[in-house]
């Protein structure tokens, strides 16, 4: 099966947000990113103060809403639901885990506000090889819902055929790659095509740029399990039939 996925979009992608898109062949829908603990919920003020306002969310209410929002979409539609999450620690992580309804946790390794990159959250995962592991390890050990892990690609420094073989030998279910290229519009095809092949059992869900089935059968070609979309779809439509690819 092709995984087809509707990327996380942080104050955007809510059930309704989920339920609108799932009709246009998405079987997996993202919600969140959520901030999952304290620390992210003061890193996620921060941000907020200088305008980004999708960043708002309590950690205290966190595991009712998402209990309630994937309720939501499983008694609506059948796909998928994967949660989007921000966190220093891999507890609060594994908490939403236990959510009958969640299917999937993603393990947000992707944000790159400085607030929350200072606390060790998001990309900052992507620096320290050795708490990469040991964090999604322990995600995987104790989780009781599939695990997926979003990173970045072309991040200065940072080698992605490394991080895609750690996690890979971490045992999560899905590598979720922004193949973003920076200065272009388009998806780094290149380097999905280099880390697909690092992979031995996770699925690599490729993600950017994806605005058509040209674009998404371009980026399966390169060696991709699944694509997932974010922009294309941020209006609450898709100009084009998932089920086609
Ligand atoms: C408004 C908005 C909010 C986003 N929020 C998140 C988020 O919370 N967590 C995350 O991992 N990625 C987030 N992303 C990144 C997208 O999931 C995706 O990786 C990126 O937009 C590239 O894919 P696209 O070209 O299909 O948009 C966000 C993107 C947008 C546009």
């Amino acid at each position: 099966m092709i995984l087809k996925v509707l990327a996380p979009m942080a104050g955007i992608s809510n059930a309704r947000f989920c339920l609108k898109l799932a009709p246009y062949g998405f079987n997996m829908v993202t919600l969140g990113g959520y901030n999952a603990d304290k620390p992210t919920v003061r890193a996620a003020k921060k941000i907020m103060e200088r305008g980004r306002l999708e960043f708002d969310f309590s950690a205290d209410e966190l595991p009712y809403i998402i209990q309630e929002e994937a309720s939501l979409i499983k008694n609506n539609a059948d796909v998928m639901v994967s949660v989007n999450l921000r966190a220093v620690s891999p507890d609060p992580i594994i908490e939403i885990s236990k959510i009958k309804e969640v299917d999937v946790v993603e393990i947000n390794a992707h944000c790159r506000q400085e607030e929350l990159t200072s606390i060790g959250c998001g990309q900052a995962l992507l620096m320290d090889f050795e708490r990469l592991e040991d964090f999604t390890r322990e995600v995987v050990i104790r989780s009781d819902s599939k695990v997926s892990v979003k990173i970045r690609g072309n991040v200065p420094g940072i080698d992605e055929s490394e991080v895609v073989r750690i996690l890979d030998n971490s045992g999560v279910d899905y590598i979720h790659l922004d193949a973003m290229k920076p200065g272009f519009d388009c998806a780094d095809l290149k380097l999905v095509n280099r880390v697909s092949k690092m992979i031995k059992k996770a699925d690599l869900i490729g993600n950017n740029s994806i605005r058509d089935l040209e674009s998404a059968r371009r980026m399966l070609k390169a060696g991709a399990d699944g694509i997932s979309i974010a922009r294309a779809a941020m209006n609450g439509k898709l100009p084009f039939d998932l089920s086609l690819l």
